[in-house]
């Protein structure tokens, strides 16, 4: 099979096979495409458009010169076509299909054949259009799609390899189901959707009123009837096919609305608000999963950003940046756990910490908001999640899944944990290790990366653990997770981190032990709500100290940021290379030290940054490394291997894009050489999707002799959501081009 091209043979050119047929047939898989249907005028269209490069007139001559059979004809007819293949010697072929319903498929195959051929695996594209024939078939329909494979126990891994293979040359996603699973998941988000559709406007096309009600029908009647152009043969087979899975369905939609119409007719506004707002809140979630990015639908709506970055410029006036990220998660966790009603201001509306709200509404916990930074979180109390009904998407958002790994592990129910691609990547045996040693039930993928699948109603025990990594978020998630376990959770870190979990777990009245590195807490006790006042974020304020640093003419202070001493690192290396930072209006609100920040321009020098500090500014190093190609002499950075497993390589990213604008920067295993002191030349730059090389690089433009142009900077949403606004108006140029 390896050496000739794979010949495949595409039983029925509707708009999913003609579609298969269009996509393989133009990608790098090696193969000759063949189209058969019963209609002849369908298998012409297919060959003068391009579609197949052979059409053939029969099924048996089609198959006998095949290696892979695709079935795309609707599910009735699919039986039929069985039966037919059924006659045929099938033998080293792979037989595979494209319908909506699985279980009846494995049915037919089972009297068919007598069992499921061992080389037949059931397929499904979630893809298509409402739609229909070849002449709607379009290359790339597939593309970042998801496809669902179910095979059976007995299907040949060489079978499941190659048809992954297809649908992966197509651009597409795949993803193994049980059959069963496939067909009840499906009547929900598929079947339900398309039968509503249907049925509406039949209903008010039956209304003697019809012709003024669809006159005055507007863009909300559309968007929700869309799919009723739908081909009514394919859904009525899907109706017979999925016969059980849809009734399920229907029924609780009817519970559903008649929950709807009840509140309706007893005015029950409090019913409707809070069906409406969890709808809406999980309509935008769903949407974040689908384009497979978090939450600020607003930013990603155009897909990937650019950021062009005009030279020159000055730092001016005051800012307030947005809300502390970790402060903010934690917020939310704590608050949702709590026994009564957490009021939060100054929440960070951005993509990451929107993702552990979302996750815990998922649980069933009751959030109103984020209103302008204002969230109400109506605590369940330590036992009181509930198993959500899906995997929870954290998107981009390490801290989310690492500190509720904890958490997740401790809870009396199943839960998986997912993430964007960037997350997907990121390594948790950190925190799953020594949760495995506390007792918990933890499955990874190869490496100790996500999704986590953390299997409920484990005991867990405390342990003492020697963490062998400064890290606050392994700190943390063994803490929460430590709050269930039997006995004393200890743990002594290796540097100093960030200790916003042990200061808002004393705020909701949980006390933990601080003895020098050693921080422990007794499990079985409670949280008691309280408000939480959340300073702006120093490591987004951060952006903008060195922007004032390095543009001549600056002078600028920024509002009520924070500065717990775990996190001010790089305010003491910039005050090492010399920049002019001031401190005023020092306070603490809600036991964390906030204070203005007054940032006027000065000359930098280059320095070996101690190594100490590195824990203390470990999400600043991006802006530092630019703050460094700006300092007079070389900046030497060590001792930080961690920033190769943020949300991207950030050694690498930076070296690459300072590389791009001519700055001399050496990576190295644990940081950067960097020879500072010439000005940044124009270029492009890769962000790899992370937020903070996005900003970093804005920032260089202050210093750049021609135009920068960063690409992927949507992600910036997920710490700063007003990054250009407050950037330009600050005094940096910059604006926000398509793609
Ligand atoms: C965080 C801890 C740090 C930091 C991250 C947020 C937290 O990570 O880089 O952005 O909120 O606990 P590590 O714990 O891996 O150092």
């Amino acid at each position: 099979m390896n050496d000739k091209p794979l010949s495949i043979l595409v039983v029925g050119l509707g708009l999913i096979g003609g579609s298969f047929a269009l996509s393989i047939k133009n990608s790098a898989f090696a193969c000759k495409v063949s189209g058969f249907d019963l209609s002849s005028e369908s298998v012409a269209e297919a060959l003068e458009q391009g579609i197949i490069d052979q059409g053939v007139d029969s099924l048996e001559s089609g198959v006998t010169q095949a290696d892979v059979v695709m079935l795309s004809v609707p599910m009735l007819a699919m039986e039929k076509v069985l039966e037919q293949l059924s006659g045929f010697d099938l033998t080293g072929k792979v037989v595979t299909d494209v319908g909506s319903c699985k279980v009846s498929l494995v049915r037919a195959a089972e009297r068919i054949f007598g069992r499921v051929p061992t080389n037949l695996l059931p397929g499904h594209p979630i893809a298509g259009s409402e739609k229909s024939g070849v002449a709607a078939a379009k290359e790339g329909l597939f593309k970042g799609h998801k496809v669902i494979i179910t095979p059976l126990p007995d299907t040949e891994p060489e079978v499941i390899s190659l048809v992954r293979k297809l649908w992966q040359a197509c651009g597409a996603e795949v993803n193994a189901m049980d059959v069963q699973r496939h067909d009840e998941v499906l009547a929900l988000t598929s079947h339900l959707p398309h039968l509503l559709a249907f049925s509406l406007v039949d209903t008010l096309a039956g209304n003697p009123e019809n012709q003024d009600i669809f006159r005055y029908a507007a863009g909300g009647f559309r968007d929700f009837t869309r799919i009723a152009g739908s081909d009514p043969v394919m859904w009525h087979d899907v109706a017979v096919g999925n016969k059980d899975a849809i009734l399920t369905a229907l029924d609780q939609f009817s519970a559903g609305v008649e929950n709807l119409r009840q509140a309706i007719i007893q005015q029950d506004s409090e019913t409707m608000l809070g069906t409406f707002e969890r709808a809406r809140a999980a309509r935008n979630h769903f949407a974040s999963m689908l384009e497979r990015r978090a939450y600020m639908t607003k930013e990603l709506e155009n897909g990937s950003q650019t950021y062009v970055a005009r030279p020159g410029g000055s730092i001016t006036g005051e800012l307030r940046v947005p809300g502390d990220k970790s402060i903010s998660h934690r917020s939310i966790m704590l608050g949702a756990l709590a026994e009564g009603v957490t009021e939060v201001e100054g929440f960070l509306e951005g993509e990451d910490a929107l993702a552990t709200l979302q996750a815990f509404r998922d649980m069933g916990v009751n959030i109103e908001g984020p209103h302008e930074g204002k969230v109400t979180i109506h605590g369940v109390g330590m036992k009181g999640l509930k198993q959500p009904v899906g995997p929870l998407y954290l998107g981009n958002a390490g801290t989310a899944m690492r500190l509720m790994a904890g958490l997740m592990s401790a809870q009396d129910f199943d839960v998986t944990l997912t993430g964007d691609h960037s997350l997907s990547g990121r390594p948790m045996g950190r925190v799953v290790n020594p949760l495995r040693d506390m007792g918990a039930s933890i499955e990874t993928t190869e490496g100790g990366r996500p999704p986590l699948v953390i299997k409920g109603g484990q005991k867990l025990k405390g342990i003492d653990y020697d963490m062998p990594m400064a890290s606050a978020q392994v700190q943390s998630c063994l803490l929460l997770a430590g709050m269930y376990a039997e006995g004393e959770t200890a743990t002594v870190a290796p540097g100093i981190v960030r200790d916003h979990t042990n200061r808002m777990l004393a705020g909701f009245g949980y006390p933990v032990a601080v003895e020098g590195s050693r921080v422990a807490i007794q499990g079985g006790g409670a949280l008691t709500a309280t408000a939480i006042d959340v300073p702006s974020d120093i490591s987004s304020a951060a952006f903008f100290m060195v922007a004032a640093s390095i543009a001549e003419g600056s002078d600028l202070t920024l509002k009520h940021v924070g500065i717990n001493p775990t996190r001010t690192g790089v305010i003491d290396i910039l005050k090492l290379m010399g920049a002019d930072i001031t401190l005023s209006n020092l306070q603490t609100v809600g036991g964390e030290p906030v204070a203005d920040i007054r940032i006027k321009y000065a000359p930098l020098k280059g320095i070996n940054i101690p190594e100490e500090l590195v824990p203390l500014a470990i999400d600043e190093f991006p802006v530092l490394f630019v703050a460094a190609a700006c300092a007079e002499g070389e900046t030497l950075l060590t001792g930080a291997e961690e920033l190769r497993v943020k949300e991207s390589d950030r050694i690498q990213s930076m070296a690459d894009g300072m590389a791009a604008l001519g700055i001399d920067a050496q990576a190295k295993p644990d940081g950067m050489l960097i020879k500072g002191g010439k000005p940044f030349g124009a270029g492009t730059v890769d962000s790899h999707g992370d937020h903070r090389i996005a900003m970093a690089f804005a920032v260089a433009s202050l210093r750049s002799e021609g135009e920068i142009r960063i690409l992927d900077c949507a992600n910036v949403a997920t710490s700063f959501p007003n990054f250009v606004k407050l950037a330009t108006r600050a005094g940096l140029n910059l604006v926000v081009s398509g793609n």
